[in-house]
């Protein structure tokens, strides 16, 4: 295949990333032919273990992974090139290890798949290794840092080794098929080029559901929060896709670019206008879908006193001429009914109502991308029930026309989003990662409401889990005469 050899060095290998996510990517990568026959995949952990050992072990967890799709044809081509590194990667020492298994002359790239703590480690023992010149690549992944301060920090420390030019930070979102296909939309699409502004847009509602929990993660999620875990990635990522300007070309910086000029552009939040505009939840025990769950501050590990929120929604607006006084809502939990994310745009109503006898206002336009599960975009419109009644006296009816792509792309398979994100990365395209720029606007108005949060001493509200969060989220809209999109 095309793609050029490359040594990819995977530090924390034998983690939960590498185990659920990294390594089954790479699998896909060479079931699909993707991979340079010569690339090699090097795992590096702090563990002793023999390659015989690892290699088995990789193939359990994947063919555990892909059941009845594990392929051992696959499996054949792909094992000869997992390779295994005991380095201790807090000493700068035993990165010379590294060097029998690499080839500098060739391109790497080095996932960083390990707690942001130790970024400043590995840069130091690759420098010491004599392993970086300008052609490596580094993969860095969340959270990238705690706040402003914090992510400057982790920031500085890579860059004091590689260039923004090598840094590619992972938003995963930015490799679903449908968060990508927002570009599509819009840019290839007149009837919404030319109707995606504040004259035609009343507002835009961006949900992701989760149905999950904490699965375990108490410790750092509990640190986090779903406001950093979630809302200051994933949700303003996805913000920034609809709201931008029609970048230039496709390249890395006009997109990005054009998702810096949104963030910037974002009302700042803070103790002024934090209670009006954001809402805060804690899910306690309740049944999601049919299976009664505990609460948040009963879950493994919790610390009873915890006031971390598990759900947020927001009010977010933003300033500059095509968004004027279109409001974005979003809203993001744990413990919801479902797994959904959409994201809803509300088109405005028809200025004048010739259908008075059937609807007294005429429901506005709708158009929902859902971005998973059961992937599609959707319109509702208005039309005419067929029928002998009077053309006076119309009979409408709110219809639907849907996309749906497990339909309209059958034989296609829908990449999990890292496959796609690695296979950029070894493309050396970085257009579908977060530039620093980017991430440090986004922690500036994360941050401002975090610290308005935790100067109000009020409580997250609690929600009960398998329900759509706290009231307070349904009267966010609803004091300005709107409601959240229900999904079926
Ligand atoms: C991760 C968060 O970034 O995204 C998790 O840390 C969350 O808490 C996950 O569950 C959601 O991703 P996805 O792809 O399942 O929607």
């Amino acid at each position: 295949s095309g793609y050029e050899p490359i040594d990819f060095v995977l530090f924390g290998t034998l983690g939960d990333l590498a185990r659920r996510k990294l390594l089954p990517s790479l699998y896909q990568l060479e079931k699909a032919k993707l991979l340079n026959s010569d690339t090699n995949i090097i795992g590096v952990a702090r563990q002793d273990m023999q390659q015989a050992e690892y290699v088995s072990k990789v193939k359990e967890n994947i063919s555990k992974f892909l059941g009845e799709t594990f392929c051992d044809e696959t499996w054949q081509r792909f094992e000869q090139r997992l390779d295994y590194v005991q380095i201790d990667m807090k000493n700068a020492e035993d990165y010379s290890k590294l060097c029998e298994h690499v080839d500098v002359s060739r391109t790497m790239v080095c996932y960083f798949a390990t707690p942001p703590s130790i970024y400043g480690d590995i840069c130091k023992g690759m420098k010491a290794a004599n392993v970086i010149d300008p052609s490596v690549r580094v993969v860095l992944e969340k959270p990238i840092g705690h706040d402003l301060a914090s992510s400057k920090v982790i920031n500085e420390q890579v860059a004091a080794f590689f260039s923004e030019r090598q840094i590619y930070r992972i938003d995963h979102y930015l490799g679903k098929e449908t968060v990508l296909n927002l570009i599509a939309l819009r840019f290839a699409n007149s009837i919404f080029a030319t109707n995606w502004d504040h004259n035609c847009i009343d507002h835009v509602q961006i949900s992701v559901a989760e149905s999950v929990g904490i699965e375990g993660r108490w410790g750092y999620f509990d640190d986090a929060g779903q406001m950093r875990d979630m809302v200051q990635n994933h949700l303003l990522q996805i913000l920034s896709l609809v709201a931008m300007e029609p970048p230039t070309t496709l390249d890395a910086d006009s997109i990005r670019d054009e998702k810096l000029k949104v963030l910037k552009a974002l009302r700042p939040i803070n103790s002024s206008n934090v209670a009006e505009k954001t809402v805060r939840g804690q899910y306690v025990a309740g049944f999601v879908r049919g299976a009664e769950v505990p609460g948040y501050l009963e879950e493994p590990d919790a610390n009873e006193k915890s006031k971390t929120e598990t759900f947020v929604a927001i009010k977010a607006e933003i300033d500059n001429w095509r968004w004027a006084g279109v409001p974005f809502y979003l809203r993001t939990g744990k413990r919801l009914p479902n797994k959904t994310s959409e994201v809803v745009i509300y088109f405005k109503r028809q200025p004048h109502n010739l259908f008075g006898d059937s609807f007294t206002t005429l429901p506005q336009n709708k158009l929902v991308i859902r971005l998973q599960p059961d992937e599609g975009v959707e319109i509702t419109v208005m039309n005419k029930v067929p029928g002998l009644t009077s053309s006076r006296s119309m009979d409408l009816q709110k219809s639907k026309l849907n996309l749906s792509f497990s339909e309209a792309f059958e034989a296609q398979r829908i990449p999990d989003a890292y496959e796609k994100l690695l296979l950029e990365v070894m493309i050396g395209n970085q257009a579908l990662f977060v530039r620093r720029d980017e991430i440090e606007q986004a922690w500036t108005w994360v941050d401002s409401i975090k610290a308005a949060w935790g100067k109000s001493n009020e409580p997250a509200e609690s929600y009960q889990a398998g329900t759509w969060g706290p009231v307070s989220s349904i009267a966010l809209l609803a004091r300005e005469g709107r409601s959240w999109y229900e999904s079926k």
